[in-house]
């Protein structure tokens, strides 16, 4: 059976997006995390980060065995690996979310300032978006969260699925983000990364 992907960097709202879509449809609603805890898809765990190591295997081969048996909405934000399950992903939903209003939102979590910056970083380039179109060019749905709720998001998902909707213009924030605002992200993204104004002039080359 297709499934839905729901994918985006940490914090644009896929887990309460997507809780809210399942509800709306009748497709189940998982995370890639739950599905490596339940079927015991990892190879290690890192006490470091607290994390399980996805054995990807292990992984692939669920997917393979398991995904046409169930109609499913999975939060992720590892897109690649269903690229190799294509026939099977009906949509790929990203979410996004102006980088200023990302930071808040992660800022609310409680995370610190380099993971933060991290996170936001990869959404002003697009990170998870682009590793999306190349993994499925025809079927990449965009979904700006900015100033929305979790609900209007849901709503506007599954209008575009009635729609039959799969693509979208992609969103490019450094473009799409007033300029003060953007301005005001490049320096907070410099200060977490412990720098000044993010430039390290270069003495060594010759003046003209
Ligand atoms: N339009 C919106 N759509 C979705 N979430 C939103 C929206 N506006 C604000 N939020 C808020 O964004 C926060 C992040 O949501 P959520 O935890 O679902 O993100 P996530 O993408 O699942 O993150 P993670 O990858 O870390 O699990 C929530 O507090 C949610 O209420
Ligand atoms: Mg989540």
């Amino acid at each position: 059976m297709p499934a839905i992907l729901l994918a985006g960097t940490p914090g644009t709202g896929k887990t309460r997006v997507g809780l809210i879509l399942a509800r709306l449809t009748n497709y189940v609603f998982t995370t890639v995390t739950w599905l490596v805890l339940e079927n015991r898809l990892w190879s290690s765990y890192d006490p470091k980060t607290y994390s399980f190591i996805i054995d990807e295997n292990l992984f692939y081969h669920y997917l393979e065995e398991q995904l046409p048996a169930k109609r499913m909405i999975i939060d992720t934000h590892w897109v690649e690996p269903f690229a190799r399950i294509r026939s099977q992903v009906e949509y790929c939903i990203v979410l996004r979310t102006r980088p200023d209003q990302l930071w808040r939102r992660l800022e609310a979590r409680g995370w610190p300032p380099s993971k933060i910056a991290d996170n936001v970083e990869a959404e002003l380039v697009g990170l998870i978006a682009r590793e999306a179109l190349e993994s499925f060019p025809d079927r990449v749905y965009e979904v700006d969260t900015t100033n929305k709720r979790p609900a209007d998001t849901a709503q506007e998902i599954l209008e575009a699925i009635r729609a039959r909707k799969r693509t979208t213009k992609p969103i490019d924030w450094l473009s799409e983000t007033p300029e003060q605002e953007l301005t005001r992200i490049l320096e907070m993204l410099a200060r977490a990364r412990g720098g000044g104004h993010g430039i390290t002039p270069d003495n060594t080359l010759p003046r003209a």
